[in-house]
């Protein structure tokens, strides 16, 4: 299965993508994390990234359409992917289409998970991940049994830098800016298919697990 996982800062694109991947077992290619795996490592693309998601901006679509097409192209993608945060420009969709083109492959689904806007903010600021295995917590919706310590490894629980609140405000503006035409864009090529998320994490996952059956 191809299909784009779409939706605002905090939709829960990286919680059903865990999801989705612990199910089918598609490779999950998240633009934020290649970022942030960078970022940490100090290579020369973290060193990019760094001051764009640290003011809650976005990475110049150059840069981040290399990666993206370079990610594509490992052999493990040759019967399908996740995408998770890309494409978030129409530009970066219309490069997507032709790299696909390309490989011969055509998108299945573009999944957008919608959430009204001011439940975004307490999602984010109250988000806390492990350090070693990258799983998503929340203080309040979706907290760890033991304070601070993830369940599936033990590790230790951080925020993000862009998750507070100062910075989740001008991320939700950059992002709310760009999603109207992309949508409009996906509409039009009809692979757009809306989810509630809203509801909980679970039943989120149960509306798309809907969808994926019918490709497998
Ligand atoms: P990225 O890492 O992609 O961040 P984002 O889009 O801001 O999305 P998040 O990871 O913050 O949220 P999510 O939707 O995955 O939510 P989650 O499941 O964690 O990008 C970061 C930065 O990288 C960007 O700002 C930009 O600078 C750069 N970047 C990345 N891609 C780029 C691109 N294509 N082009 C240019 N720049 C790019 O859930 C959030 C919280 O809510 C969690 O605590 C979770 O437990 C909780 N939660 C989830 N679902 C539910 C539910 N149903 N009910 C209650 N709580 C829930
Ligand atoms: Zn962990």
């Amino acid at each position: 299965m191809n299909l784009v996982l779409m939706g605002l800062p905090g939709a829960g694109k990286g919680t059903q993508a865990d999801k989705i991947v612990e199910k089918y077992g598609t490779p999950h290619i998240s633009t934020g994390d290649m970022f942030r795996v960078a970022m940490k490592e100090g290579t020369e693309l973290g060193l990019k990234a760094k001051s764009y998601m640290d003011n809650g901006e976005l990475v110049p679509d150059e840069v981040t359409i290399g990666i993206v097409q370079e990610r594509l192209n490992k052999p493990d993608c040759k019967n399908g992917f996740l995408l998770d945060g890309f494409p978030r420009t129409v530009a970066q969709a219309e490069a997507l289409e032709a790299i696909l083109e390309k490989m011969g492959k055509k998108i299945d689904y573009v999944i957008n998970i919608q959430v009204d806007q001011d439940i975004l903010m307490e999602r984010l600021t109250g988000r806390r991940i492990c350090k070693n295995c990258g799983a998503a917590y929340h203080l309040v919706f979706h907290p760890p049994a033991k304070e601070g310590i993830c369940d599936r490894c033990g590790g230790e629980l951080y925020q993000r830098a862009d998750d507070h609140a100062e910075t989740v405000q001008n991320r939700l503006e950059v992002n709310l800016k760009q999603t109207e035409p992309l949508l409009d864009f996906y509409q039009t090529t009809g692979y757009l298919k809306n989810i509630n998320g809203q509801q909980h994490m679970d039943q989120v996952f149960a509306d798309i697990d809907f969808l994926l059956k019918g490709l497998v």
